[in-house]
Order: C-alpha cells, then sequence, then structure tokens
C-alpha cells in the first residue's frame, strides 16, 4: 500500500483490521474547513517567509478553496485508506496541483495541525455554547417577569420550607448559567493559542513566523513551549468540564420541571410538544425533554471524565491516544448546543398553575419562621421563639388546620406576647414581601434583580 504518505518505510501493507482501528477521517472530518483555514495561513506563511515560493501558494490557495466547495457539496470522496481528514485533503491537494501541494507540509507535522484544527473548531463551538446560554438565559427572565410575585413553597429537603416567589426561584438558576457562561469565556483564553510551529514535537529549523500565522487564524499569541503545544489537550478537558457542570446544572432544572409536572405536584404543565404519551396509558402524558437532559448529563459527565483518563498516563509528546479526543468532544459540544437550544424553547412553553404553587406553600406552615421572627421582634430569644412555634404548629397540625386558621385565644396559649397583628406575618405575601434586601425574594427585589440581569447580558 504505497497510497499512504508515510508508508515508504514500510516492508508489508497495514492489515486491513488496523486500518480501520487507526483511521479517524469518520469523524474527523467535521475538522475540515478548519483544516483548510489552517492550511492556507500555514501556506501564507511559508510565500511570505521566502520557504516555497509565490507561485506554489497560489496554486495551493486555489486548490484548496476548490476543495472547500467539493466538501461543502458533499461531493469530496473521503477515504478511509487515507486514514483522517488531514491526509485526505493533502492527497486530493496533491492530485490536484502537483508538487505544489506536497510542499504545503513543509515545517508542519498533523501533530500541531491537528491541535490547530480542534481549538479553531472549539473556538467557534465555546461561542455558540456562549450564544445559547444567553438564550436560555433570556427565555428564564421573560418568565420570571411575569411571575416576580407568584407565590410559590421554597424547599430544603423536598419539605416545604419558607415560601419563595416563582420568580426568585428561576432567578437561581439564571445565576448557576452566568457563571456557566464566564467559565466558557475564560475557557476560551487558553482554547484561543496556536500550536502550528512546534510541528512534530522540537519545533522546525524553518525560518516560520508564527506570531504571523496565529494572527491570521485570530489567535491570542502563540503555544510557547512546542512539546506542549503537541501534547497539551487541557483546553479540550476544561471546555468539558464546564460543559459537564452547565448540564449539571441543567438537570437540576429538568429534575424540578419532572416533579412539579407530575399531577402530585401540578405546579406547571409542559407544553404538548415537549412532551410525548404512553403506547399503553391513555392518560399519560410524559415529560421527555426535561428527562432527556437529565439523562445526557451522565452522558456528558462521561466524556469529562473519558477525557481525564485519556490524558493521565501519556508520557509527552504526541501520543496517538490524543485521536480519541474528538468523538467525546464532539458529542459533548452538539448535546449541549442542541439542549441549551431545546431547554430555551421549553421555557416559552411553560403554564404555570399559580393556585396550586399557592395552596402548596399555605399547607406546609411555609410561615412558621415568621411567627418566630415575630416574637424575636417582641422581645423573645430566638430559640425560645423556635419552641414556641414548634408547639404551635404540632397544635395546628392535630387540628388539620393552618396556623392562620387558629384563633387567637388558641394561639395566645403559646405565648402571651401574640396579639392580633400575628395575623399579618401568617401570610405568604407578608413572609415575601419582608424579605426585601438584595438576593431576598421580596416581589420588589425579583424585579429589581431581573433588570439587573437584563443589563449584565445585554
Ligand atoms: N488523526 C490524528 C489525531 O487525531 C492526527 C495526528 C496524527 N499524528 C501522527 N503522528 N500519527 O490525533
Amino acid at each position: 500500500d504505497k497510497s499512504k504518505s508515510w508508508s515508504g518505510r514500510f516492508h508489508e501493507p497495514v492489515a486491513e483490521l488496523v486500518k480501520r482501528y487507526t483511521a479517524s477521517v469518520d469523524f474527523d472530518k467535521r475538522l475540515a474547513e478548519f483544516d483548510i483555514q489552517g492550511s492556507l495561513a500555514h501556506a501564507q506563511m511559508l510565500g511570505q517567509q521566502g520557504i516555497i515560493s509565490v507561485a506554489d501558494v497560489n496554486a495551493i490557495e486555489t486548490g484548496l478553496a476548490e476543495i472547500l466547495a467539493e466538501i461543502r457539496a458533499g461531493q469530496f470522496e473521503w477515504l478511509l485508506d487515507l486514514e483522517d481528514v488531514h491526509l485526505n485533503i493533502e492527497k486530493r491537494l496533491t492530485d490536484k496541483i502537483g508538487d505544489a501541494g506536497k510542499r504545503l507540509h513543509t515545517g508542519r507535522s498533523r501533530n500541531d495541525q491537528v491541535a490547530t484544527d480542534v481549538r479553531l473548531w472549539l473556538r467557534s463551538v465555546s461561542d455558540e455554547v456562549v450564544a445559547g446560554i444567553r438564550g436560555l438565559q433570556t427565555s428564564i427572565l421573560d418568565l420570571a417577569e411575569q411571575h416576580f410575585d407568584t407565590v410559590m413553597p421554597g424547599f430544603t429537603h423536598l419539605q416545604v420550607a419558607q415560601p419563595v416567589t416563582f420568580g426568585h426561584h428561576l432567578l437561581a438558576y439564571f445565576e448557576m448559567l452566568q457563571r456557566d457562561a464566564e467559565r466558557f469565556v475564560d475557557a476560551r483564553k487558553r482554547i484561543n493559542r496556536l500550536p502550528l510551529g512546534a510541528a512534530a514535537l522540537a519545533g522546525t529549523s524553518y525560518p516560520i513566523d508564527r506570531e504571523q500565522v496565529a494572527r491570521t487564524l485570530g489567535f491570542d499569541g502563540v503555544c510557547r513551549n512546542s512539546l506542549d503545544a503537541v501534547s497539551d489537550r487541557d483546553f479540550a478537558i476544561e471546555f468539558t468540564a464546564a460543559a459537564a457542570l452547565l448540564m449539571t446544572h441543567l438537570s437540576r432544572f429538568s429534575e424540578e420541571l419532572i416533579l412539579w409536572s407530575s399531577p402530585r405536584f401540578a405546579f406547571v404543565d409542559i407544553a404538548d410538544r415537549f412532551c410525548t404519551g404512553s403506547s399503553i396509558m391513555p392518560q399519560k402524558k410524559n415529560p421527555d425533554v426535561p428527562e432527556l437532559v437529565r439523562g445526557k448529563t451522565g452522558r456528558v459527565n462521561g466524556h469529562l471524565v473519558a477525557l481525564l483518563t485519556l490524558m493521565k498516563g501519556q508520557p509527552l509528546a504526541y501520543n496517538k491516544d490524543n485521536q480519541e479526543d474528538k468523538e467525546p468532544l464532539f458529542d459533548t459540544a452538539d448535546t449541549l448546543l442542541v439542549t441549551l437550544q431545546i431547554y430555551a424553547d421549553m421555557l416559552r412553553g411553560i403554564k404555570v398553575d399559580k393556585a396550586n404553587m399557592r395552596q402548596a406553600a399555605f399547607e406546609g406552615y411555609a410561615t412558621a419562621t415568621d411567627l418566630a421572627d415575630y416574637l424575636v421582634k417582641k422581645g423573645m430569644p430566638f430559640r425560645d421563639a423556635h419552641e414556641v412555634v414548634a408547639l404551635a404548629v404540632r397544635h395546628a397540625v392535630d387540628k388539620r388546620c393552618d396556623l392562620s386558621d387558629l384563633p387567637l385565644a388558641e394561639l395566645q396559649q403559646f405565648s402571651a406576647q401574640i396579639s392580633d397583628d400575628v395575623y399579618a406575618v401568617l401570610t405568604l405575601e407578608g413572609s415575601l414581601a419582608s424579605r426585601d434586601h438584595i438576593g431576598g425574594t421580596a416581589p420588589r427585589q425579583v424585579k429589581l434583580a431581573i433588570a439587573a440581569a437584563r443589563q449584565l447580558i445585554a
């Protein structure tokens, strides 16, 4: 098999099974546009430095433009025999333009080439992810705005704790997503460095201009160490770690939507177009989208562990192990981007049952803390107030009624300091309105927080 660019030193062709085992073209062909972009920048630099002729550069540019058009038109023939995206494109170029094509790889190795391709691709994906996060954040803010004063029970241990507004609850997810966006923006700085020039691992003896190539490709600078340039994949691991965290946030949100849309809660209704039915149970409407988000989080977490494990035993510099970085990375990006989009759409189709939410907050003794705080304001130490209210709650549980249903005389059996102004603090609205500080759940604060959040992402 002399069709391979490296087969000169071999006495026998690569075994058929090995060919399939080592080939990556089936999946790395999706890097083609970036591979061509990198090759153009490299060729232009070779020309400027007098390493190859201007005529060769022109031929390479023409040839690569044709190849790009063939790929975009779906007419390019990818050959497994040619192993990967790099060798497929280079072979086609050489078939088209002859010797000039053979000069393209001067001062370059597939090791710095593939690292460059992946970084170019991931840079553009990172920008798409941040845009996707912004879209989802906007959906969250729109929903929060409609529900800045909608009462719901806040939970700890999934037991009713204190009343909160639904808008406030939603803004918690806005904050998580804001940190996620910051992580992707920050990771991009380390993605956006040029490996080209490192060649196989030690650099090259040609008088190359790496800074020039970096500028052409829009990189912020060059990878400073050639060994590191070809073997580092921590930029990819960082991206995947940020992705796993983002998915984890959406998985928690999904878990809540699944609970809330269950008839036992009946807080929200997810639009039919995001649900499916059962083939046996006619009454069912299943929240498939949030369930799949929760499920796909496992998949992305798995990719993170796969990439970490891929790196941990590798000696410097490049090893073929790194070819295994692509499928987890590609799948992480695909999963993330589609999840962000579908989530933003799904939130636009959420209907909230305010009455059920309010009733659930009402039934759960959610204002018990407010009663304790009331007693503290009348001079009772907090620990004593806690005890008094606990006894009052026990009494109400026995009577199967709410604290606010107890007549004043009965409440006064627990503390003489209770007077008829107590009913104002026992209401859900009174409890909410009293938490009126930065980060608090008072409707007034939620409105302010929404306005500030809109500014932040504008
Ligand atoms: N397909 C390879 C990868 O994805 C390209 C680099 C191969 N380099 C080499 N010396 N075999 O990592």
